[in-house]
């Protein structure tokens, strides 16, 4: 049978990461979360213990090593061999990544890196501009929403489960901030591929949207 590629965008805190893992799973294919890659970018970044700038992304995109390694269903993310997956998830990565993710060098690298990854289908990509620019080709597009409120919300509960006090508003404000980064950087901003189907979660429970992936995937398995 057909691998499909499904390409899943959308803006932080749409839920993209839990519905396209939960698809992944059902279809046994991989989830490849693009955002944990520009996150451990990030992360290293912070480590230099300076103010980042652009050409010290260019820097590290060029001698990139991320891995994504998968432990019982759980992505596990390595930098030069260091497991990060939790240090990529604080606020302050959280903070700098909308910064690196506009570094053109990175996105090149990034680009060849993801292309690679989804080789031969059987993948559930999740990202910002991968139905537009990574895999333009994918055989199906996702477009994931929701409105701002309930995405800080669920933000919130998700870095307040793990531990850090974190505000709402502040929260709000932030992913405002991001949002508006994402969707005006030059290269590859956020927006929905032509042909995508959207799909707004602010009342949509999570179970309900994997259900509507899944029967486009049975539609497409269907008709190929
Ligand atoms: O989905 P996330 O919050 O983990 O993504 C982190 C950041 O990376 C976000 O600001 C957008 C950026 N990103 C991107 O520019 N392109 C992608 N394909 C994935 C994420």
């Amino acid at each position: 049978m057909k691998r499909l590629t499904i390409a899943i965008d959308g803006p932080a805190g749409a839920g993209k990461s839990t519905v396209a893992k939960l698809a992944a799973q059902e279809l046994k294919y991989t989830y490849i979360d693009t955002g944990a890659m520009y996150r451990a970018v990030a992360w290293q970044a912070l480590q230099q213990g300076k103010e980042t700038t652009a050409k010290d992304i260019a820097g590290l995109a060029n001698k990139l090593d991320i891995k994504l390694t998968y432990v019982d269903g759980k992505t596990r993310v390595k930098v030069d061999d260091q497991d990060i997956t939790e240090a990529i998830r604080t606020p302050e990565v959280s903070r700098l990544v909308a910064k690196v993710a506009q570094v053109p060098e990175l996105r090149q690298v990034m680009l060849t890196l993801q292309r690679n990854m989804a080789g031969q289908g059987g993948v559930v990509m999740d990202g910002r501009d991968i139905g537009t620019h990574v895999l333009p080709n994918a055989d199906i597009k996702i477009f994931l929403t929701a409105s701002i409120k309930e995405r800080a919300r669920r933000r919130w509960q998700e870095l307040t489960d793990q531990g850090h006090a974190v505000d709402l508003a502040e929260l709000e404000a932030e992913i405002a901030s991001r949002d508006k980064a994402d969707c005006e950087r030059e290269i590859a901003p956020l927006v929905a591929a032509s042909d995508a189907v959207h799909l707004d979660t602010t009342q949509l429970s999570i179970a309900d949207t994997v259900e509507k992936i899944l029967a486009l995937a049975k539609g497409k398995l269907a008709c190929v």
